[in-house]
C-alpha cells in the first residue's frame, strides 16, 4: 500500500508504530499490516531478535517499556534517529490487567501498576514522540469498554483499577487532542475498544457471562479499518471495533 506525499512528489509505503506487539492484540496488527504490504515499526520490552526477523525489510522491532520514562526516552530517540520515517498511523497498545483488583481490596503498589501502564505510560510514550517531531498522522490509544464513565459496568467484579485507568487514560487523550487542535498540530487523537478479544488479558475466570468474544484477526481486522477512515475532525473521538462511537 502506497501513500502519496505531497511535499516531496513522491511515494512511499504506508507506515505504522504498533507500541506493545509482543502477543495478543498488538502481535496481532503487526500480523495484519505485514500481509498488506506496508511497512510497522514495533515495540517488545525485551528481546527483539524473534519478532518478525525474516521481515526486517519492512519490520523494524525496537524495545520500549511503557512503565519506564527512560526506555520511552531511548525508544523515541531512536524512532527520530531512522532517516525520512513519517508514521501515518501509530497505535499505543501496551496494557495490562492483574485480576481480581478490587477498590474494596486493592493494594496501593497494584493500583501504581494499573495507572503507570494503562495511562500514564501511553500518554507521555505519545507526547515524547510528538515531542521528538516525528511526523504522525495519527495516535490511537487502545482503550477499552471499561474506562467508559457513561457505560459503567456494574458486573465487571475486580476491574476497579483497570476499568479506572483505561478512563484516566480516555480523559487524557481528549485532552491531549484538544491540545494539539489549539496549537494547529493536525495528528488525530484517537480512543479504541477492540471488543472482547481472546488474548492472555482475556484468559481469566470471571464471573459472568463474556459476550462476544472475538478472534484476535476479527478484532484487528476491524480495528484497522476503523483507524483508517479517521480525520482530522474525528481528533478526540471513541470508537469500537466495529466502526461504533463508543460513549465517554
Ligand atoms: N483482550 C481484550 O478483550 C481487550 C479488551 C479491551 C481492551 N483491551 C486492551 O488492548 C490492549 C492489548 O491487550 P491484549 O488483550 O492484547 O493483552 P495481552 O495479550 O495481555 O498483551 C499485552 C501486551 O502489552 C504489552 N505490555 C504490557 N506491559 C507493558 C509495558 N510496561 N511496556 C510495554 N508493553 C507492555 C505486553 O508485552 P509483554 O509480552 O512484554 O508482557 C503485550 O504485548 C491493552 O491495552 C488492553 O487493555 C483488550
Amino acid at each position: 500500500m502506497a501513500t502519496s506525499n505531497a511535499a516531496s512528489g513522491r511515494e512511499r509505503e504506508t507506515t505504522w508504530l504498533i507500541v506493545g506487539a509482543s502477543r495478543g492484540i498488538g502481535y496481532e496488527f503487526v500480523e495484519q499490516i505485514l500481509a498488506r504490504g506496508d511497512r510497522v515499526v514495533a515495540t517488545v520490552r525485551r528481546n527483539t531478535a524473534s519478532f518478525w526477523s525474516g521481515q526486517r525489510d519492512r519490520c523494524q522491532v525496537l524495545i520500549c517499556d511503557v512503565a519506564n520514562e527512560k526506555s520511552i526516552d531511548d525508544f523515541a530517540g531512536s524512532l527520530a534517529a531512522i532517516p525520512n520515517l513519517e508514521i501515518d498511523h501509530a497505535i499505543i497498545n501496551a496494557g495490562v490487567l492483574k485480576y481480581p483488583n478490587r477498590a474494596t481490596e486493592l493494594s496501593f503498589a497494584d493500583f501504581a501498576y494499573h495507572l503507570n501502564t494503562n495511562t500514564i505510560g501511553p500518554i507521555i510514550c505519545a507526547q515524547r514522540l510528538l515531542k521528538f517531531g516525528i511526523p504522525i498522522g495519527s495516535i490511537t490509544f487502545m482503550s477499552s469498554d471499561s474506562g467508559s464513565a457513561q457505560c459503567f459496568r456494574e458486573m465487571e467484579d475486580g476491574f476497579a483499577a483497570y476499568a479506572a485507568s483505561k478512563a484516566a487514560l480516555n480523559q487524557a487523550l481528549r485532552h491531549m487532542a484538544a491540545e494539539l487542535k489549539r496549537k494547529g498540530d493536525k495528528t488525530v487523537i484517537l480512543a479504541l475498544h477492540p471488543g472482547e478479544v481472546t488474548t492472555d488479558m482475556a484468559s481469566i475466570e470471571v464471573g459472568w457471562e463474556v459476550e462476544g468474544q472475538m478472534s484476535p484477526q476479527e478484532s484487528i481486522a476491524g480495528c484497522i479499518k476503523v483507524i483508517e477512515s479517521k480525520d482530522l475532525e474525528d481528533s478526540g473521538t471513541f470508537w469500537t471495533w466495529e466502526n461504533k462511537p463508543y460513549p465517554w
